[in-house]
């Protein structure tokens, strides 16, 4: 690895790499900026995506394409594996985009039609590191398991239940796959992380700005933790 891709989806979870990388350069292409420097002696380039699938699949080729030869994708998401508590934290094992739905046509639910793969496996060296560090951390508060990411913010006890048993989901969010087929696509290793913010039952309006800034911080410390050991 010579230059660590970063990428996280909301200003909370990119404003922890501004306070704690030595920035040396940026550009700003399709919208969005990224930053690159050196974290813990090692060359980093990150950036802020925007939310959803369609921002986190550009804003990763775009990443790739200026020598990113790792992703590592931090942020906040719901909690579908009723083990997971508020802050607890989610190593990728894989992705898969639950929305992707062609079913009408015989194609499994998330499946992509006529591509070659469809749940996108995470580098295991990446997700042994991120296990590591979020276990150092935060012992016994996480687990690796599958992500799913779809453009829904999943919001009722009815979706939780289904995602988790039809795709055994552990947790959900709206980027962690589309970032896993760029990488897929580009022959790149890859690991998402994410921090529970909500239990994604309909109850996140209450405290969900109070809960991801607590969860974007776990997320951000284990990234700056396995940056160490990369
Ligand atoms: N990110 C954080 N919480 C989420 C949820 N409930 N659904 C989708 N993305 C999320």
């Amino acid at each position: 690895i010579t230059k660590i891709g970063i990428i996280g989806a909301m200003a909370e979870e990119i404003e922890l790499l501004h306070q704690h990388v030595a920035v040396a350069s940026e550009f700003t292409k399709a919208g969005i900026t990224y930053y690159e420097g050196v974290l813990h002696d090692k060359q980093v380039i990150y950036c802020k995506s925007g939310v959803g699938k369609v921002n986190a699949a550009v804003c990763t080729q775009i990443l790739l394409d200026a020598g990113a030869d790792c992703v590592l994708f931090t942020g906040v998401a719901g909690a579908l594996d009723p083990k997971l508590d508020i802050g607890d934290i989610v190593v990728s094992e894989s992705c898969i985009q639950h929305d992707m739905d062609c079913t009408p046509l015989g194609f499994a639910k998330g499946v992509i039609p006529f591509h070659p793969r469809s749940e996108f496996a995470a580098d295991k060296h990446l997700v042994e590191l991120a296990y590591a560090a979020s276990e150092k951390l935060f012992p016994g508060r996480s687990l690796k398991g599958k992500v799913l990411s779809g453009d829904q913010f999943i919001a009722s006890r009815e979706a939780v239940e289904s995602l988790h048993q039809e795709l055994q989901g552990a947790c959900a969010e709206m980027e962690g796959a589309s970032v896993a087929q760029v990488c897929d696509m580009n022959g790149i290793p890859y690991v998402v992380i994410r921090s529970m913010s909500d239990k994604a039952d309909g109850s996140a309006h209450v405290n969900f700005p109070e809960f991801t800034v607590k969860a974007s911080t776990h997320s951000h410390q284990i990234i700056d933790e396995m940056v160490k050991h990369i």
